[in-house]
């Protein structure tokens, strides 16, 4: 079956509400008919703006906690984004290795961010040393297993998956297609073995996608979209992204 693309813009800790708002007039400015859903993942402080001058794109939290209130200072909980916005990234790269989150704390948000109505878009990859140790499916094997503990079947199809293998992301080191594609395969199928309707799931790439990588990464069967890091953070290449994206043809599934 086919995926229609989904072209998503992870800022990090980057742009106040003025550039938050600045951007994305711009944007919705020059998009128009035929161009694929575009989802932007600012930070908490230019969430609620966002909203208010959002018409078509998509919007997303970077992360939150998986109490849904209480004590727990500096935190946003699932009842606060739900009111804002539709997605939230879950178990990104940097708050696993920045952070410390381990597949627990992203079970756990997983399970609470479904309860709340949010799309969870569930990060998984490699680090570098990983790769060179022949361990990446193990790896991804391991990431998905604990992430879903206790997802009921149904519910994992409301998941937007992205794989990152960690030594693309902000390196300029893009995982080449051929790489990014066995490793969506490999996810696609662990959930097809899981009884999954796995065709139905989107996986993302993310990874120093940019202009010039991003149509050989996006032809391949399995990929189904970018998430994307520095490249977001300009209209220009974002759109570019955008653009480029329209003449992508899949060849099989
Ligand atoms: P990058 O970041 O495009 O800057 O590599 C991707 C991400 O962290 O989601």
């Amino acid at each position: 079956m086919r995926r229609q693309l989904l072209l998503a813009g992870n800022w990090k800790m980057n742009k106040t509400v003025a550039q938050t708002l600045d951007f994305i007039s711009t944007l919705e400015a020059r998009l128009g008919e035929g161009d694929p859903p575009v989802l932007l993942f600012p930070p908490f402080t230019a969430l609620y703006s966002a909203r208010q001058r959002i018409r078509s794109i998509h919007l997303g939290a970077q992360n939150m906690y998986h109490e849904p209130g209480g004590a727990y200072t500096g935190e946003i909980s699932p009842a606060m984004l739900r009111e804002i916005c539709e997605y939230v990234l879950v178990g990104h790269s940097e708050r696993r290795h920045v952070f410390g989150e381990g597949n627990n704390d992203i079970n756990r948000k997983i399970l609470r961010a479904l309860e709340y109505d949010l799309i969870p878009v569930l990060c998984v990859g490699e680090t570098k040393a990983q790769r060179d140790g022949e361990q990446t499916f193990d790896v991804l094997h391991n990431q998905l297993e604990t992430a879903l503990e206790g997802v009921e079947k149904p519910q994992v199809l409301r998941l937007t998956l992205a794989y990152e293998p960690v030594w693309a992301i902000g390196t300029g080191d893009t995982a080449t297609p051929k790489q990014a594609q066995q490793a969506h395969r490999f996810i696609r199928r662990f959930l097809t073995q899981r009884g999954i309707d796995a065709g139905k799931i989107r996986i993302l790439y993310g990874g120093s996608v940019k202009p010039a990588n991003c149509v050989d990464l996006l032809s391949r069967p399995d990929i189904d979209g970018a998430l994307i890091g520095g490249a977001s953070l300009q209209v220009d290449s974002f759109f570019d992204i955008i653009q480029k994206s329209k003449t992508v043809k899949k060849s099989g599934g």
